[in-house]
């Protein structure tokens, strides 16, 4: 390996990477045997794939080796508080990659630093899941662009210091894949690519423990192939899962992330991540071999492309969340960021409820991001919400949880008087009432119903609401994503049905164009785009200056004495600490002073809070609506402090 090393990089890469192959041996070898020992020569498979990352290594253009080089100098990059995420499909965004490149001083205004373009790579002609059907991973979709545009984007990103994320559809091919079709025609080699039976047998055994992710839209996880049998998919029919127990397929997958890598990508989002792995008896999710894969990918990409970051789609119980960032019993390096799916919900909740107890109580006892790693933190993202509220975290804060899931759906779906959500119930299922949610986050937290009654004092109140949910997805611990269209309010798009390959799927609803004449009204505060951009952006400039918000320190959360106060504490070791207090209610609320000594506040400075003002509470009995970084003081009432109704605080150490 050394000599070919030497001969493919030239003396100081090759350095450099058997150093890398030397600290990454056991991170691979380790995975590897575990998978292939069995069926296969894993020393022979661990020479081909690491003479793939060193085929990569020598590919690699020479300005990603600089930025890999900083990042291994810096490998907290990620952590940063500077990292602000924004999350949007090209075409929908501006037409197609070039378009995006025309827009980068939009998203350089707003704060970002990352940024996560919706599937990207060709997806099969007509209904394809919103581009989770891969027909070919060596291309991009032709109509948002060619891959010379995709890296043409990558490098003018690089030049902003923003970081580029794109989807890696890895559990699935379309079944128009050149694999599946070669299957179909009986090549050899092919067939054993996919999870295939020749009768109902295996799928009849399988489907008693496995759970159904969409029973509307694609009821079953199998679906039969004339000519080859019953074929495993776990999404559409038109999706076919992968099978990893197949070390051809561990290679050609590693193999299209190392060319992604090398074309600029700086972060991989491992699509669908629990379900690489099947086993009978169980729901084939979260099973060790799928972290074992996840692993193995992480430290083969860390030899070829350093800078290469990867991240989990993992919307699984919270108990079982941390393990994609490596938390086992000992720490195995995984994925760098992993979505924070539970916070998410919980904001939800609160919300609706106006009460954080359930929120306090499951955000509290859940295993923390091990210290290298980060969570994504978020407020919408292009998938529906699925209310992951256990039944146990309900009972520990006196909620029956069928009932507040069920309490849920309904209330987003506008079901209530007096509820001002106004999404849909996505996959509903009578039988059990459990149903998940479509929509907007302006359409949820009330600012499509403010507007459609003409009620002024509702649409503040709803902007405040968005407000406090983002400042808490940029203050909770991990890079913050913005949702395309939540900076400007965009609410449902009212036309996401007529296009029949979206009809039947309603969280097309919470993927609208993008409204570049309500964008342009951004900068006039009167205007309601005017109000939530300034909020997002005064939230991104705030964050950026407090080290506690970087990533890998600690989030506490703390009891604030009151049922609607949610309060937590940002520590990191080279910081003051941090603290934020929210208030989830429609009256002016207040938390007991002595959080600020619980968080080890003793001379605490207001560093940011809520920007939209009240309309129903006058301005001086709150904290300022818009005080200057640093320079706030901080009002006491009779030991306690006062939070305007959906008011925030961001309290900082001195
Ligand atoms: C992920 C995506 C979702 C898609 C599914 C299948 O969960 O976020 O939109 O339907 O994977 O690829």
């Amino acid at each position: 390996m050394e000599d070919e090393a030497r001969s493919r990089l030239g003396a100081a890469e090759a350095d450099a990477f058997l150093t890398r192959l030397e600290t990454l041996t056991f991170d691979i070898t380790g995975p590897l045997g575990r998978l292939y020992g069995d069926v296969t020569d894993v020393g022979k498979l661990t020479t081909e794939l690491v003479l793939d990352a060193l085929e990569a290594a020598a590919a690699r253009p020479p300005e990603l080796r600089r930025l890999d080089r900083r990042r291994e100098i810096d490998p907290a990059w990620f952590q940063r508080s500077r990292m602000i995420g924004y999350v949007c499909y090209a075409d929908r965004f501006a037409g197609s990659l070039r378009g995006v490149r025309e827009h980068l001083d939009y998203l350089v205004e707003l704060g970002v630093s990352y940024l996560h373009l919706m599937p990207l790579l060709r997806p099969r002609e007509g209904e394809s899941d919103g581009g989770y059907a891969v027909a070919d991973y060596g291309q991009t979709d032709p109509r948002v662009g060619t891959m010379e545009d995709l890296g043409d984007l990558a490098a003018d990103l690089h030049q902003r210091g923003i970081a580029l994320c794109v989807d890696l559809v890895l559990n699935h091919t379309a079944r128009e894949h050149e694999w599946a079709r070669k299957a179909v025609a009986g090549e050899p080699g092919y067939r054993e690519m996919y999870l295939v039976y020749p009768d109902r047998t295996e799928p009849d055994a399988y489907e008693r423990t496995l759970p159904e992710v969409f029973p509307d839209i694609a009821p079953g996880s199998f679906t039969e192939v004339p000519g080859l049998g019953w074929v495993w998919t776990s999404f559409h029919e038109y999706q076919w899962d992968l099978n990893y127990a197949n070390p051809a397929v561990f290679r050609a997958m590693l193999r299209t992330m190392l060319d992604l890598a090398n074309r600029g990508i700086d972060v991989l989002r491992l699509d669908a991540a629990p379900f690489l792995w099947k086993r009978m008896g169980t729901d084939c999710q979260n099973q060790p071999e799928a972290h074992l894969l996840v692993q193995a990918f992480r430290a083969l990409t860390r030899l070829a492309a350093p800078g290469l970051a990867l991240k989990a789609e993992a919307i699984v119980s919270p108990d079982l969340l941390a393990q994609y960032l490596g938390a086992h019993d000992r720490f195995r390096p995984e994925c760098d960021l992993a979505y924070d799916n539970q916070l998410m919900v919980m904001l939800w909740s609160s919300l609706a409820a106006r009460d954080v107890r359930l929120a306090a109580h499951a955000l509290s006892r859940r295993r923390p991001a091990p210290a290298p790693t980060s969570w994504v933190t978020y407020v919408r993202c292009h998938d529906d919400i699925g209310w992951a509220v256990s039944d146990q975290d309900a009972a520990a804060a006196g909620v029956d949880g069928p009932a507040h899931r069920r309490f849920l759906a309904g209330f987003y779906a506008g079901d209530f008087p007096g509820s001002f959500g106004r999404g849909a119930r996505f996959q509903d299922n009578p039988a059990t009432g459990d149903a998940r949610t479509s929509g907007m986050a302006a359409s949820l937290c009330g600012i499509e119903a403010a507007l459609a009654a003409g009620d002024p004092g509702g649409l503040s109140a709803a902007i405040r609401r968005l407000e406090s949910m983002y400042a808490i997805a940029f203050s909770f611990g991990g890079i913050p994503l913005i949702y395309m269209g939540d900076e400007l309010a965009l609410r449902n798009d009212p036309g996401w049905a007529a296009d029949p390959e979206h009809a039947h799927d309603n969280r097309w609803m919470h993927r609208p164009p993008m409204d570049w004449a309500a964008a342009g009204r951004r900068q006039d505060e009167s205007s309601l785009e005017g109000r939530v951009f300034g909020a997002i952006s005064r939230l991104a400039r705030a964050r950026r200056s407090l080290l506690a918000l970087r990533a890998g320190g600690s989030t506490d959360v703390l009891p604030a004495g009151h049922p609607s106060v949610l309060a937590y504490r940002r520590a990191h070791p080279r910081s003051a600490p941090f603290l934020s207090l929210t208030n989830f209610s429609d009256v002016t609320q207040s938390a007991d002073a002595e959080v600020l000594a619980r968080a080890g506040l003793h001379q605490p400075v207001l560093v940011h809070s809520s920007t939209v003002p009240s309309d129903t509470v006058p301005s001086d009995t709150v904290p300022p609506g818009t005080v200057p970084p640093g320079t706030g003081r901080l009002e006491l009432a009779g030991g306690r402090i006062e939070l305007p109704p959906w008011g925030f605080a961001w309290l900082s150490g001195t």
